[in-house]
């Protein structure tokens, strides 16, 4: 997500702001932008890649003295990484500059408006809207305050907006919903920020902004009220972490705060996928139907935990299109001479598009004249320039090694796909898409929930400090759910750990059971045909060997309890989305086992984020 920071008060604004850019880095970026308010009036200064090319522009043509502006780091999602589309951006007359963070469902509508009112637009971003939007107002007579408040009327979908007036030096207005916001309170000196960290050098006393609610900031006063003009509650709190907890929001890790962040990030990755005609539309889908109506294969290729979420799209996208799927790991892809005609389409899944397993197989797919699409959560990264068609994750920078809301989101993307198809191929109809859309639409919810309670799964970790081997069983998309588990196990504890299908243990890895071996086995949703009792007795057989069975089940399936020597419940979901749940206990069993192992969880030892080598 982007980094926003703006200043009202006595010192160097620059200054202020470029720090307090630079205490955000770590979130992310891929441009960055200042805008100040000097004698000679708005003058913005932003440039595509990192904070040192602003700060080289910002050298070669150097704006005036100034104490109030308002700064940004973006991570693109509508547009790519470009000059132009990065912020602040600017009304026609450029007499408003203005930030954003989030997503702006009705963008599409908007802009159109503005268009036929004769608006010219810089950028292809959905935050220059918004920019036209206020400034209209303004213009009509309105205050910055009065602009912002009509404006954010007219928005649909998870913002954060800071802009400032050519004509009101002395204020700063920013408008909060569903994305981060904070006041810093300084003496003489004023704050807006989305992350402590950006301003915790020059105070620590702040006060976090609610849903819905407006602030108008002077360097002297901070009035916030609702979007309805209502006065609102607000919440003063002093900062007692250090910059280095301030930067990973309180948490001790990266991947602890990743793993907390994933409701919101599906949120986000479903946001604004369903049209005015209650259509499930996609981003930058650029394959006509005709074409996706004429596929006969899918294949999926990805790598680590990428290819885990494959597998689980698999089992989606197979019941709701009836195409048939293959899945295979992007280093074995093209070596394998696979069968690739025009009618098979290539979907490819990649966190940071730039693991170059996945390039490759994408280049030669694409030498068989195959189409392909990329799921991917780093917009303008090599992978989706290189595919027919994207679908972004909106999950945010993924800072950990270890791969958690990047996993749930494409997993979402992976449903998303499935239905899409089907809705095209018309192997569902509309309603059927609706309602499982709704039922995505309910997991942040439900996956909160189980974020809210992780006692069990935290004791479980201080008991088994000392062991050095764990298995992981599932079946159907239980199965990936369970390498995934054991993926993220090793990757952050160095110990071993390996998941089975739950059917294939007699096969031999039941060998490896030994008393008290922890076994992490996740059961099917009840009702699931034989396969829930078919878990069950798997679960038997390493009970009578005697494994400590650490059971996964859906809250009241009280048989799998008698099987479980500690039962982690889930929320009820459809056997196909209960992947995005389950995986939630494993992801933060691996956190806490590492932590307690005094392993780096963010940094583990061998491993990059991004793997950029075959
Ligand atoms: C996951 O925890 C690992 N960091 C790794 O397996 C990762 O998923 C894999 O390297 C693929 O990366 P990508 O999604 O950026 O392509």
């Amino acid at each position: 997500m982007c980094g926003i920071i703006g200043y009202i008060g006595s010192g160097d604004a620059q200054r202020v702001i470029i720090s307090g850019l630079k205490r955000m880095e770590y979130r992310g970026y891929d441009s960055s932008g200042i805008a100040l308010l000097t004698d000679k009036g708005l003058e913005v200064r932003k440039k595509a890649g990192k904070l040192a090319n602003l700060e080289a522009e910002l050298e070669s043509s150097p704006v005036g003295a100034s104490t109030h502006g308002i700064g940004h780091t973006r991570w693109a999602t509508h547009g790519g990484p470009t000059d132009m589309n990065a912020h602040p951006h600017l009304g026609s007359t450029g007499r408003v500059a203005l930030v954003h963070n989030g997503i702006i469902e009705n963008y599409a509508s908007l802009r159109a408006e503005l268009a036929d009112a004769g608006v010219v637009f810089a950028s292809q971003t959905d935050s220059e809207i918004v920019a036209h939007l206020v400034e209209t107002k303004i213009l009509a007579g309105s205050t910055l305050l009065q602009a912002m408040r009509t404006t954010v009327g007219r928005l649909q979908g998870a913002f954060t907006l800071v802009a400032i007036d050519t004509d009101e030096p002395g204020t700063v207005v920013a408008a909060r919903r569903s994305s981060p916001l904070v006041v810093g309170v300084g003496k003489g000196e004023n704050f807006l920020a989305s992350d402590v960290a950006s301003f915790i050098e020059y105070t620590r006393e702040a006060i976090e902004l609610g849903q819905d609610q407006i602030v108008e900031m002077t360097a002297d006063s901070i009035t916030v009220t609702n979007f309805d003009g209502t006065q609102a509650e607000v919440r003063p709190y002093h900062i007692d972490w250090d910059l280095s907890a301030a930067e990973k929001g309180g948490y001790d890790w990266f991947m602890r705060k990743e793993i907390f962040e994933q409701p919101r990030a599906v949120a986000d990755t479903l946001r604004g996928r369903i049209n005015d005609n209650r259509e499930l539309i996609l981003d930058e889908i650029r394959i006509d139907a005709a074409t996706l109506r004429s596929i006969d294969k899918i294949i999926i290729v990805a790598c680590g935990t990428a290819y885990h979420a494959g597998l689980i799209g698999k089992y989606a996208i197979e019941h709701w299109t009836r195409i048939p799927v293959e899945v295979e790991i992007a280093s074995e892809f093209r070596y394998r001479d696979p069968i690739i005609s025009p009618t098979t389409l290539v979907v490819t899944i990649s966190q940071s598009g730039e693991t170059a397993d996945t390039l490759m197989a994408i280049r030669h797919a694409r030498e068989q004249h195959a189409k392909v699409i990329s799921i991917c959560n780093t917009n303008g990264s090599t992978i989706p320039r290189e595919s027919d068609a994207v679908i972004y994750t909106h999950a945010g920078p993924e800072i950990g090694v270890a791969s958690t809301k990047g996993f749930t989101t494409q997993l979402i993307a992976c449903y998303l796909l499935g239905l899409y198809l089907a809705q095209v191929r018309g192997t569902k109809f509309g309603d059927e898409v609706l309602a499982l859309i709704e039922e995505l639409e309910a997991l942040p919810a439900k996956m909160d929930e189980v974020l809210d309670d992780l006692s069990v799964t935290l004791s479980l970790a201080k008991e088994m400090t000392e062991e050095r081997s764990f298995l992981f069983l599932g079946r159907h998309v239980g199965y990936p759910v369970a390498l995934e588990g054991a993926l993220k196990l090793k990757e952050i504890s160095y110990l071993h750990a390996e998941g089975f299908p739950a059917g294939e243990l007699k096969h031999g890895p039941i060998a490896l059971v030994d008393q008290d071996l922890p076994i992490f086995i996740v059961v099917p949703p009840q009702g699931r045909d034989q396969l829930h009792d078919k878990v069950l007795s798997n679960i038997e057989e390493v009970r009578a060997r005697g494994a400590r069975t650490i059971v996964l089940a859906e809250k009241g399936d009280h048989e799998a309890e008698q099987y479980a020597s500690t039962l982690i419940s889930l929320p009820v979901v459809p056997t196909l989305f209960q992947p995005v749940l389950a995986i939630l206990p494993l992801q933060a069993f691996s956190c806490e086992l590492a932590t307690l192992r005094g392993c780096d969880v963010d940094q583990p030892r061998n491993l990059a984020k991004s793997v950029t080598v075959e």
